[in-house]
């Protein structure tokens, strides 16, 4: 998603920054305690304006759920949205995750999303993609032993290259499919419920949605 130049970036974030957190290193493992209930907490990388998270926010208000976003300009609509739906049960920083147990303990986390994340399609940027062996593995540190990850992709590639990793990284396939929005998928899988912006971009144009939850 491209950076764009938001007019007072700053001072927007400044006044939506009710669901901001603003220094998510020092909440790792009192997740709980800035919740202020024991509920499952689920996280996404890469939330974007954050369509995707705020449905399952809405919809689940028992779950609690944290969105990431490196980018400040990208992510402030979700903070405004976040503000508008009142939603007490999720919380967004901004920062480019490299290691989730800088802000999570082991064991803090319920599930993981990984949204049509960037593809990196250079073979020497592979180590770059959050669906990397090394990535997948760092994930399970901070997940419960039956949580689970789910990954949506456009990118055929990407979706091939993670499929290896899920097995290497010794993940089992729960659900998958390479067209989350046929009318089988769409009555068997909920995640094809819960879309993102890219999902809706992509899928206007026809173009397949590959899914996978492992
Ligand atoms: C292609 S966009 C997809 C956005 C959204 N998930 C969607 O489907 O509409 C990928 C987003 O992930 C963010 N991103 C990529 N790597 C990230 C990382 N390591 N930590 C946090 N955000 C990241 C980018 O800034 C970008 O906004």
């Amino acid at each position: 998603m491209r950076q764009r130049n938001i007019k007072n970036l700053e001072e927007r974030l400044a006044a939506n920054s009710a669901f901001l957190i603003e220094d998510p290193r020092a909440c790792k493992g009192r997740w709980a305690e800035v919740f202020g209930n024991d509920n499952p907490i689920m996280l996404e990388i890469g939330c974007g304006k954050g369509k995707f998270i705020i449905s399952h926010a809405s919809d689940n208000p028992d779950v609690n759920y944290i969105a990431v976003e490196g980018q400040s300009s990208v992510v402030l609509r979700a903070l405004e949205k976040a503000e508008e739906g009142k939603l007490s049960n999720l919380r967004i920083f901004i920062d480019f995750v490299h290691d989730l147990g800088d802000y999570l303990e082991e064991g803090e986390l319920s599930g993981l999303y990984l949204n049509f994340s960037d593809p990196w399609p250079k073979a020497r940027h592979a180590k770059r993609r959050l669906t990397y062996r090394k990535n997948l593995e760092n994930y399970r540190k901070v997940m419960k032993p039956d949580a689970a990850i789910e990954f949506k992709t456009d990118n055929e590639g990407l979706f091939e290259f993670s499929l290896e990793e899920i097995a290497a990284a010794g993940y089992n396939i729960l659900e998958m499919t390479r067209d989350l929005h046929s009318p089988e998928s769409e009555d068997l899988y909920e995640s094809a419920k819960y879309t993102t912006e890219y999902e809706d971009k992509f899928s206007a144009t026809g173009k397949n949605i590959n899914y996978v939850k492992f």
